[in-house]
């Protein structure tokens, strides 16, 4: 058994490749995508060219195959530049991954292949307005009719809701019937009945589109249920077990910006007659913020590899993504601090890392949710 902290010549690569589209697509216009809350179309398809937007599809299925490491390496060089735009990506692997978990192999060829043949994104319909940490308790109805499912109800809070091409939505056959009576079901765009409806004035990662969707009478065959009666909220379960990984990968990407954008600015401003990289109050913001970046990437990349070698990945996955969320909010406030009165005001970009930040903390598990997942396992045996 050895450990290799080594990335392959071809995880170098993929590095490169991601980080030169951030340098070059992504940054110039990150700021204008927040500013204006508008979707960054050209460079989803850009991204889909390069082979970066739905990248964990089976090769099985036409699609590159990459392991949780490989997205989480693409995850930091993307949230680098806007965790908004990397969560557009991030949130359509996330719609994605009931279907290659629990996905029959007509599924899986029917729904994945053609997100790989052209520049398509998914979405996760797990929240409702009353009922977001308690998703069991969801209240969005599924009844069997014939060889249908007919759907009722609304779901709030999810990204790339309204754009996405196909949409996973749990629901349950049973009111209060919680996880026994839960469904997965795959809706798609056009399905009548199916309407969205824009989210604005986030706080921070506006470049994603995140809405409220509501169906009234939706009727989706019943060959869009993924799995069995009762296997929809497992299904939800298991699906953020790997995809808060991502997160936590994002995270990272933040926190290096942070520092980044923090160690240029203590080498060339001047207080007192001194860069004030010179004064331990700021230099020592730049230690703990590398301190930070470097404990966040080793768990992110350890919980990955858990996934990529098929091991139990629940808790590292949820340390990860709390630890790392909250590592970026921290270095993010640490960093408008360094900047002082310039880091309060969208000329530079670190107010920008502190508003994404804070979304890091809240979906895909709030970081509470997180510590509830952490403390049943110590605590189970
Ligand atoms: N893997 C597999 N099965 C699991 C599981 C897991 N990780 N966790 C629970 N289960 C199973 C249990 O074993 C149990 O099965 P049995 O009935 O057969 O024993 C069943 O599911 C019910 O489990 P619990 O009773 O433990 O469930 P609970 O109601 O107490 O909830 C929870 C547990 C961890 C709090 C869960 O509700 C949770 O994770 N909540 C957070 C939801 C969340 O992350 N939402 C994010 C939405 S997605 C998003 O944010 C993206 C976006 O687009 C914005």
């Amino acid at each position: 058994m050895s450990i290799q902290f080594k990335l392959t010549d071809e995880q170098l690569q993929l590095v490169s490749l991601a980080r030169e589209f951030t340098r070059d697509r992504i940054i110039p216009v990150a700021a204008e995508h927040d500013r204006a809350e508008s979707f960054p179309w050209p460079i989803i398809q850009e991204a889909a060219g390069l082979g970066l937007l739905n990248a964990g599809i089976p090769e099985a299925y036409g699609g590159l195959g990459l392991g949780m490491l490989d997205e989480c390496l693409i995850g930091e060089e993307l949230a680098y530049g806007c965790m908004g735009i990397y969560s557009i990506l991030m949130a359509s692997e996330l719609g994605l991954t009931p279907i290659e978990l629990a996905g029959s192999e007509e599924q899986k060829l029917r729904w994945l292949a053609p997100l790989v043949m052209q520049p398509k994104i998914a979405a996760f319909a797990l929240s409702e307005s009353g009922n977001g940490s308690d998703a069991a308790a969801m209240s969005t109805r599924a009844v069997r009719d014939g060889q249908d499912w007919i759907i009722n109800g609304s779901k709030m809070w999810i990204t790339n809701g309204g754009l996405a091409d196909l949409t996973v939505v749990f629901a349950t056959t049973e009111p209060g019937g919680r996880a026994k009576s839960s469904v997965a079901l795959v809706v798609e765009k056009d399905a009548p009945g199916f309407s969205t409806h824009k989210i604005h004035g986030k706080l921070g990662q506006r470049a994603a589109q995140t809405a409220e969707l509501t169906f009234e009478n939706v009727r989706v065959p019943a060959a869009n249920l993924l799995g069995e009666v009762g296997d929809g909220f497992k299904i939800a379960m298991r699906t953020l077990d790997r995809t808060r990984v991502p997160v936590a990968a994002g995270s990272v990407g933040i926190i290096r910006r942070a520092l980044d954008e923090s160690v240029r600015y203590a080498k060339e401003r001047q207080a007192f007659g001194r860069l004030i990289g010179d004064f331990q109050g700021v230099s020592f913001k730049l230690a703990d913020m590398k301190m930070r970046l470097e404990t966040s990437r080793l768990i992110t990349w350890q919980a990955a590899w858990l996934v990529d070698e098929g091991q139990p990945h629940s808790v590292p996955s949820a340390i990860a993504k709390a630890f790392a969320s909250q590592a970026a909010f921290d270095s993010a406030a640490e960093a408008i601090q360094v900047f002082g009165g310039a880091g309060y005001v969208n000329d530079v970009p670190v107010e920008k890392l502190l508003r994404d930040a804070k979304l890091n903390m809240i979906y895909e598990g709030t970081n509470e949710i997180q510590r509830v997942v952490i403390a049943r396992a110590l605590l189970k045996n």
